[in-house]
């Protein structure tokens, strides 16, 4: 019965929304296993055996924001923060590069620096590797802000929406953030040129299938070009430390049935994922995600930018989680895509 659905899925690359919150609320080991086969596929067909690298920049641990979930909140008092120079983003882009990365995801909280200042290192960046594509991952900016980013240069921004039920998302967030300011951000990263990426935290507190189902119609209504998604993981000095983490299976089978939706979608399969499960990015790639994201900060901040606990990757330098991700992805029989922007 599920194997229908996700049949009509691969055919139509659409479902309805009743579709979808039965699917997601009622599928087995079996159909999840039926998707990833399909997915994987429909991966293949498209990518081949190649995995694309984007290396994250964590530049700085501070935040404006207090979201109920994330480690790095302003709330939390023991988190030590950091901001790195310009000269240290630079070297960490030059690290990524010699390893073969040809794409540099600046992230940081919210707020931390300021967009002219941005600016001019994404200017720094490009002219520095013209052939690179920056990616930007700063959270909400105003129109303006978002535009000075794109004129020096950046090609790409991600901006999870995190979930696409606003009473969910008022749940997951205090009062001034809200679902609205966050979706007309993603219209506007959109309008200005932006390849833009949005995502939503699986297995949140309070998620339901009803809510998965909205994830599902908005993603396939925006159509992002990359989309994130990833296990929720709590953090022990936040509201939620006593939720449970989510499950690796039902992120999985998401990403199979995100990949038949959006076939040509970039789609990561996340250092959160890799958390949940010793080898979860490569359950990711091989249900249908092409993107890993390697941590590509020095290391000596690397324990600072936690948004939950566990987090893999943190003692490794960038040139050997890329051999390491080398081996792993080989042993599956997949190949990185070097130096692709
Ligand atoms: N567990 C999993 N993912 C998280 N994020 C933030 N906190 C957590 C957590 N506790 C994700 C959010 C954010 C991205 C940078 O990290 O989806 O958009
Ligand atoms: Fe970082 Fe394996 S990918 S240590």
């Amino acid at each position: 019965m599920n194997t229908t659905l996700i049949d009509k899925l691969s055919v139509s690359h659409a479902l309805a929304y009743e579709e979808w919150v039965t699917l997601i609320s009622s599928y087995d080991e079996n159909d999840r296993v039926y998707a990833a086969e399909k997915a994987r596929s429909a991966a293949t067909d498209i990518f081949g055996d190649l995995v694309y690298l984007r290396g994250i920049v964590e530049f700085s641990n501070i935040c404006r924001n207090d979201c109920y979930y994330c480690g790095i909140r302003r709330s939390n008092q023991s988190v030590t923060r950091y901001t790195l120079s310009d000269e240290e983003i630079l070297s960490c882009c030059d690290a990524a590069y010699s390893a073969g990365i040809a794409t540099f995801v600046l992230q940081s909280g919210e707020g931390a620096v300021s967009a002219p200042h941005l600016s001019q290192l994404i200017r720094r960046i490009k002219g520095k590797y013209p052939d690179a594509a920056v990616t930007v991952s700063v959270g909400e900016l105003t129109f303006d802000g978002y535009r000075m980013l794109r004129d020096a240069g950046a090609d790409r921004y991600l901006l999870r929406h995190e979930t696409a039920d606003a009473a969910h998302y008022g749940r997951l967030h205090p009062d001034e953030m809200s679902l609205s300011h966050r979706m007309e951000c993603l219209y506007q990263l959109r309008t200005l040129g932006y390849q833009t990426g949005a995502g939503m935290m699986v297995g949140s507190p309070y998620q339901t299938a009803e809510h998965l189902a909205r994830d599902m119609m908005f993603l396939c209504e925006f159509a992002p070009d990359m989309i994130g998604i990833g296990p929720f993981i709590p953090h022990k000095d936040t509201p939620f430390k006593d939720e449970k983490q989510c499950s690796a299976k039902l992120t999985l089978f998401l990403i199979s049935l995100i990949r038949l939706m959006l076939p040509r979608v970039l789609l990561p399969a996340t250092t959160a994922l890799g958390t949940v499960l010793p080898d979860g990015r490569e359950q990711g790639i091989l249900s249908g995600a092409n993107v890993i994201m390697p941590n590509i900060s020095p290391v000596r901040v690397r324990d600072k930018y936690t948004l939950y606990n566990n987090k893999i990757c943190i003692n490794e330098e960038t040139a050997i989680c890329v051999k390491c991700l080398e081996r792993r992805l080989n042993k599956i029989g997949y190949n990185i895509a070097y130096f692709t922007r």
